[in-house]
C-alpha cells in the first residue's frame, strides 16, 4: 500500500460535510491526488446497503446491523479503497470502522471483540493512517440533528445512545493517540479549519517521508 488513508468520523451533527469540503480543497491546493468516499456506501452495492441500514422502515437487530456494515465495508475495500491505495492515491473516507466501534459497540452494546474479529477478517492489517474525530458536546449534536428534515434511523435514536457513541469515539482516540486527532468542531470555523490543515500537513510530511519523495 503506497497511498495514504484518512478517515473522518464523529457523532451525527459534528459537521463532517463542511470539513470534508475543506479537506478536499486543501488537498487539491497541495497537489494531492485524493479520492473521497463514504461509509456505509462507496460502491453501488454498498450504497444499496446504506439505503437499507438508514431506512427507518427496517429494524435490523444489532448483529444484522453490524454484519451489514462490514458487508458494505468488505466491498468498499475490494472495489475502491485497496485499488486506490495500491495506485498511490490518497483515500479520504467519510466514516470507517471507528463508526462501528462507536455505534454498534458503544451505542448498541455489541462486544468489541466481535467487531475486532470482523475488522481483522475484512481488513487484514489495513488500518487508516490517520483518523480525525470531529467532536461536539451532545447538546450541539442533538440540536443539529433536530434541524434535519427527514431523520434517518440512526438520527432517530435517543440522546443516551449518542452519549454512548460519543464516549466510545473519545475512548478509542485516547487509547491510540498516534492514529487519532480529536478536533472540537463547535468553535469558530476558521479555528477548526486551521487545526485540520495542520493535521493534513503532518500527514503530507509523513507520506513524503514514507514514499521517499
Ligand atoms: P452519515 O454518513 O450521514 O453520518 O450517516 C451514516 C450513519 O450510519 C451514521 O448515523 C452512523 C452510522 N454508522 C454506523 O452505525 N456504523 C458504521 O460502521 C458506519 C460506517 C456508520
Amino acid at each position: 500500500m503506497s497511498g495514504f488513508f484518512i478517515t473522518l468520523d464523529g457523532i451525527d451533527g459534528a459537521g463532517k460535510s463542511t470539513h470534508l469540503a475543506f479537506m478536499q480543497t486543501w488537498l487539491e491546493e497541495h497537489g494531492v491526488d485524493a479520492m473521497f468516499t463514504r461509509e456505509p456506501g462507496g460502491t453501488p452495492l454498498g450504497e444499496n446497503l446504506r439505503g437499507l441500514l438508514l431506512d427507518p422502515a427496517y429494524q435490523p437487530c444489532a448483529d444484522t446491523e453490524t454484519l451489514l456494515m462490514f458487508a458494505a465495508r468488505a466491498q468498499h475495500l475490494h472495489e475502491v479503497i485497496r485499488p486506490a491505495l495500491a495506485d498511490n492515491r490518497w483515500v479520504v473516507s467519510d466514516r470507517f470502522t471507528d463508526a462501528t466501534f462507536a455505534y454498534q459497540c458503544g451505542g448498541r452494546g455489541i462486544a468489541a471483540e466481535k467487531i475486532a474479529l470482523l475488522e481483522n477478517w475484512v481488513q487484514d492489517d489495513l488500518r487508516p493512517d490517520m483518523t480525525i474525530i470531529l467532536d461536539v458536546p451532545l447538546e450541539v449534536s442533538l440540536a443539529r440533528i433536530e434541524k434535519s428534515r427527514d431523520k434517518d434511523r440512526f438520527e432517530q435514536e435517543p440522546a443516551d445512545f449518542f452519549t454512548r457513541v460519543r464516549a466510545a469515539y473519545l475512548q478509542r482516540a485516547a487509547e491510540h493517540p498516534q492514529r487519532y486527532a480529536v478536533v472540537r468542531s463547535d468553535r469558530e470555523l476558521e479555528a477548526v479549519k486551521h487545526d485540520i490543515a495542520a493535521i493534513l500537513s503532518g500527514c503530507l510530511n509523513t507520506w513524503r517521508t514514507r514514499s521517499g519523495a
